[in-house]
């Protein structure tokens, strides 16, 4: 089995996400994040932070986030953000798919518009498995692939292309059956479009929802 890379580098996408992930907060990514993060208590991993738009909504029985960011201007502007959440959060570098945390280590994991862009999304959700303790659960706030044929179609058309000039991130994964094949039970899944720019269509159906690792 070939070892994950330690990094990832998106210099220029990273500063395009950070532009448009604050104008699609006001649209309404920020409400979404409040139904993501709702009622979660205890240490919480969170993968793949990106700017920390996350840390503002987490509830005050959140003992404690470790968030992982591989990606070096992300991961400083998470920093930054960290400095002003409502809970403590440290942010760390790593990948989704070697964790530097141990076995059972956190109550809750959170994936948010991440799971697209892994390059390996079961190896990253075995890790994720890994790190929660049996009986945790996992939050998803992701875009997904169209139960729409027609838009399911164009979106694996694109991920030929679109993944070399959006961080990694593919549009036609089926990430609510990922979930599910690697060893959680889905119990809250909302299906919903959103699209805050005009070139968003092909990442417009979204999921968000609870799992729980399975003993
Ligand atoms: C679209 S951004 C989403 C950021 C953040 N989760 C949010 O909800 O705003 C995708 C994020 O995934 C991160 N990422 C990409 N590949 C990753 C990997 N292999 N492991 C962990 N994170 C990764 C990127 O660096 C980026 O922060």
């Amino acid at each position: 089995m070939s070892r994950p890379k330690a990094g990832v580098s998106h210099p220029v996408f990273a500063r395009l996400f950070a532009r448009c992930g604050a104008v699609a907060e006001r649209l309404g990514a920020g409400a979404h994040r409040d139904e993501l993060l709702a009622g979660l208590e205890g240490r919480v991993i969170e993968v793949g932070a990106g700017t920390g738009l996350n840390f503002a909504h987490y509830p005050a029985s959140v003992a404690e986030v470790a968030a992982v960011e591989p990606e070096p201007y992300l991961r400083a502007r998470s920093t930054e953000a960290a400095s002003r959440a409502p809970v403590a959060v440290r942010v760390v570098p790593g990948v989704a798919a070697a964790l530097p945390f141990a076995d059972g280590a956190f109550d809750a994991a959170v994936a948010s518009l991440v799971l697209c862009s892994v390059p390996d999304q079961g190896a990253a959700l075995d890790e994720l498995r890994r790190v929660l303790r049996p009986g945790g659960e996992l939050r998803f706030y992701e875009h997904v692939r169209a139960e729409a044929p027609s838009l399911a179609r164009l979106q694996r058309a694109l991920d030929l292309g679109w993944p070399h000039l959006a961080g990694g991130c593919h549009t036609a994964r089926d990430t609510v059956s990922a979930i599910e094949r690697a060893g959680f039970t889905v119990v809250a899944c909302r299906r919903f479009r959103f699209r805050p720019g005009v070139l968003s269509t092909p990442v417009s159906p979204h999921a968000i929802g609870r799992a729980i690792r399975h003993a």
